[in-house]
């Protein structure tokens, strides 16, 4: 079969993980032209215009970062969660039914109660973001070309300046705010670059089904914080140890750090560190 050389979309491509696939997707995928898609270029759940611009420029895989990434705003408004999250990338799913299309997902698709989960295990989520991506994915996968990826929360630049959870976290601390971290939250985080270079890298080998692509370190929201603010003792980050016990809002699951062997088996390599990664990019 001939090489693929039909362009490589990423939409998203000014948020936080869009933005650095576009940066780098160029070296693992010579030849092709990479097209980064905005909003202010096409709004996604506008169909017709999805579709116009799919048919005059059709690629040969797509990567999908574009969706209603935080819970918070997908709790307010689970309708238009619903629109983005699972709407688009039903239509995107369908648009590539002859190309590959890599969807983002998240570990909030499980439910915490046991953490490092394999790819394998049944989703259960506990709000309306993971229940929208759990959804996604389903119909993503009913394509065996397709490939599914579940990350943790990504740190590093963002265009915005406030999409990086570090962003955010030093944000807070410049305007003096003082960060609650639950102790007994454990996530994977991981570096925005690094988890482009990893699935661009997946994408290239052909992966397909759903892979874990998160940090190789599970912390605490508690450790995280405590880590950022180690390197930044001229903002006299504010930080304040919390439980989940105290927690006044709706469920959050406890542990959802995600096992990432599959991916470091098709990678050859080992998921990076987030301290590494901190000790070596935040300095203040
Ligand atoms: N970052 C994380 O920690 C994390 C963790 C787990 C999973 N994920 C998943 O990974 C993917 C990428 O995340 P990210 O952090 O890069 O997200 P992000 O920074 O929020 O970027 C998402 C981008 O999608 C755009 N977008 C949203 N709705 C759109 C629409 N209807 N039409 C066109 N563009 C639209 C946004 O534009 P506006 O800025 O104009 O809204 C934004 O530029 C998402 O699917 C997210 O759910 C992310």
């Amino acid at each position: 079969m001939d090489p693929d050389t039909r362009p490589v979309w990423i939409t998203g491509a000014r948020g936080l993980i869009g933005h650095h696939l576009a940066r780098l997707a160029s070296e693992p995928f010579p030849g092709r032209r990479i097209v980064p898609i905005t909003r202010a270029e096409v709004e996604l759940t506008d169909a017709r215009a999805l579709e116009a611009r799919f048919e005059a420029d059709p690629p040969g895989l797509v990567f999908h970062c574009a969706a209603m990434s935080r819970s918070p705003a997908c709790q307010e408004n689970p309708p238009l969660a619903r629109a983005v999250n699972v709407g688009v990338t039903r239509h995107l799913a369908h648009l590539c039914a002859n190309a590959t299309l890599v969807f983002f997902s998240t570990d909030l698709v499980f439910d915490g109660t046991r953490g490092s989960y394999r790819e394998d295990d049944p989703p259960r989520p506990l709000m309306v973001y993971g229940e929208t991506k759990a959804d996604a994915e389903a119909v993503v996968l009913q394509n065996p070309r397709h490939l599914v990826i579940r990350t943790s929360i990504n740190a590093g630049r963002s265009p915005s300046g406030d999409r990086g959870f570090d962003e955010e976290m030093l944000n807070a601390w410049r305007t003096g705010k003082t960060l609650r971290l639950f102790a007994d939250e454990f996530r994977t985080p991981i570096a925005a670059a690094e988890t482009a270079r990893a699935v661009l890298e997946l994408a290239r080998f052909g992966a397909t089904g759903v892979v874990h692509v998160a940090g190789g370190q599970r912390l605490s929201r508690w450790e995280i914080g405590s880590l950022l603010a180690a390197r930044y003792p001229d903002l006299h980050p504010k930080l304040e140890r919390t439980s989940l016990r105290d927690f006044q809002g709706g469920p959050r699951p406890a542990d959802v750090t995600l096992d990432c062997r599959k991916a470091e088996s098709i990678l050859g390599r080992p998921m990076p560190r987030f301290s590494d990664w901190v000790a070596s990019n935040h300095s203040g």
